[in-house]
């Protein structure tokens, strides 16, 4: 009987080589997470709410590491990893509204020590298939006994009504196999059907917020 299942490559790094790439990207990590913390509180005391609703963070697993590297068709070395890949470290803030978003961008972007290594505003400028968010990758100084190097922490930013759309949409169709052209068509034009009635009922809701400082 033929097996027509895909069996997935294993996995081309080991647990050592693993734990030594990500030392430095947990340390930048938790520094951006700190920042951002810290951000959201001095808010919440001088205005009495918090722009940020939660967030989420990850340090990329050993298998995902090595499936990108695998699709860019590079060895699964240290090296490669720290030179080709920039979302090791990842952080999801999830906002109210898309003020709430501008707001910490831009005060963010005015802390002398980061470095910008990447920006998209897909919030301004969406995908061509509905995907909104803010995306910026931060160089964060990470001090080791020799020096510092900058270790690269991505950031999304997003509404709530942004993230329902991803994730539903990453479940659904993000880097799926694809289905028959028409269902995929179909399905696509579903979604961003959804992504526009869930901005209008966003910017709806956030008309009632008006008036409020900052
Ligand atoms: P990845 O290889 O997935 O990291 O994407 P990329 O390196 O080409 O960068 P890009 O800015 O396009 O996407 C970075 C991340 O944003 C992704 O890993 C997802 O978390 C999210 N993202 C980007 N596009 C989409 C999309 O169309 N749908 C969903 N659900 N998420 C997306
Ligand atoms: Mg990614």
């Amino acid at each position: 009987m033929v097996n027509t299942l895909t069996t997935a490559a294993p996995c081309r790094l080991n647990e050592r080589t693993y734990m030594e790439l990500i030392v430095p990207y947990v340390d930048a990590l938790q520094n951006m997470l700190y920042r951002i913390e810290a951000l959201n509180k001095d808010f919440s005391r001088k205005y009495q709410n918090d722009p940020i609703h939660h967030i989420q963070s990850r340090i990329k697993t050993a298998g995902s590491i090595d499936g990108k590297l695998r699709r860019q068709q590079l060895e699964a070395t240290i090296e490669n990893a720290r030179d080709n890949l920039t979302d090791i470290a990842g952080i999801r803030v999830i906002c109210h509204f898309i003020k709430d978003i501008d707001w910490i961008v831009n005060i963010i972007k005015r802390q002398k020590d980061l470095i910008i290594l990447k920006e998209r505003d897909y919030i301004r400028n969406p995908k061509p298939n509905g995907y909104r968010s803010y995306h910026i990758v931060f160089g964060v100084p990470v001090y080791h006994t020799d020096g510092m190097d900058y270790y690269p922490v991505e950031l999304q930013l997003r509404t709530m009504s942004m993230d329902f759309w991803a994730s539903m949409e990453h479940r659904i169709c993000y880097k799926k196999e694809p289905r028959q052209p028409m269902a995929q068509e179909m399905l696509v034009e579903e979604f961003l059907g959804y992504a526009k009635q869930l901005e209008e009922i966003e910017a709806q809701m956030e008309r009632y917020c008006e008036g409020h400082s900052r």
